[in-house]
């Protein structure tokens, strides 16, 4: 599909096809397209939660003001975002820090400003923690919506879910924020898509401050 194409079709659809299951090829080539997305020294610190077993996705539903569709899309994730994604001991630092020495991206002698510069930007404060990891996995989440529109399939991202209960439901640990949930499936075309939602036009984007 074209990239404009993928823009202009990709909606966020209420009804997913019963009779289309999503295989584990397809997520994946989803979830690794979308990992191709930019983040801050390229730190990724996204995660998913695949949610495909139906009483698994009610558990969640329950907790996602009752949305049907987190329990009638084939697949529904759970999107996490690591606050502690820029720490020193964090396993994907080491991880990246060794595969920019690989590139030649960073040098051995690079280590301490790279510890130094992580710290100045995100170890100030929680909210410049959160910032960093929500900032980079909705890059990331919007890459999924784009990737799986890309082979055909839709998505919808929801917001509207108790946060706290659905960390504790699902034993999710202190450091992952969670931006949101977002369903995968194919739309059910028995039923009919909303009409496009406005948007805000360039002169409404587009601000100075004087
Ligand atoms: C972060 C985020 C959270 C959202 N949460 C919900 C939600 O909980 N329930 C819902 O029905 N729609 C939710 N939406 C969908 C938006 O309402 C929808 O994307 C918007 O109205 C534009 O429509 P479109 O995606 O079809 O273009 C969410 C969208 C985003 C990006």
């Amino acid at each position: 599909m074209d990239f404009i194409d993928v823009i202009n079709n990709r909606r966020a659809v209420n009804f997913f096809d019963p009779d289309k299951d999503v295989s584990d090829e397809t997520l994946k080539s989803i979830i690794e397209t979308a990992a191709k997305v930019p983040s801050s020294f390229n730190l990724q610190p996204w995660s998913l939660i695949v949610l495909r077993d139906h009483e698994e996705k009610m558990r969640l539903q329950s907790l996602a003001w009752n949305q049907p569709k987190v329990s009638e899309a084939p697949v529904t994730l759970i999107v996490l975002a690591d606050r502690d994604g820029w720490k020193e001991d964090h396993r994907f630092v080491e991880k990246n820090f060794q595969e920019m020495i690989k590139t030649g991206a960073m040098t051995e002698e690079q280590r301490q400003w790279f510890t130094d510069a992580r710290i100045s930007l995100y170890g100030e404060s929680e909210e410049k923690q959160l910032a960093f990891a929500c900032k980079n996995t909705g890059f990331f989440a919007m890459a999924l919506m784009l990737a799986a529109k890309n082979l055909g399939l839709d998505t919808h991202p929801m917001d509207g879910f108790d946060h706290e209960a659905v960390r504790k439901e699902f034993n999710i640990p202190d450091n992952y924020w969670i931006p949101l949930l977002m369903a995968v499936g194919y739309f059910n075309k028995d039923m009919e898509l909303a009409l496009p939602k406005w948007r805000k036009n360039f002169e409404e984007i587009v601000v100075t401050f004087h």
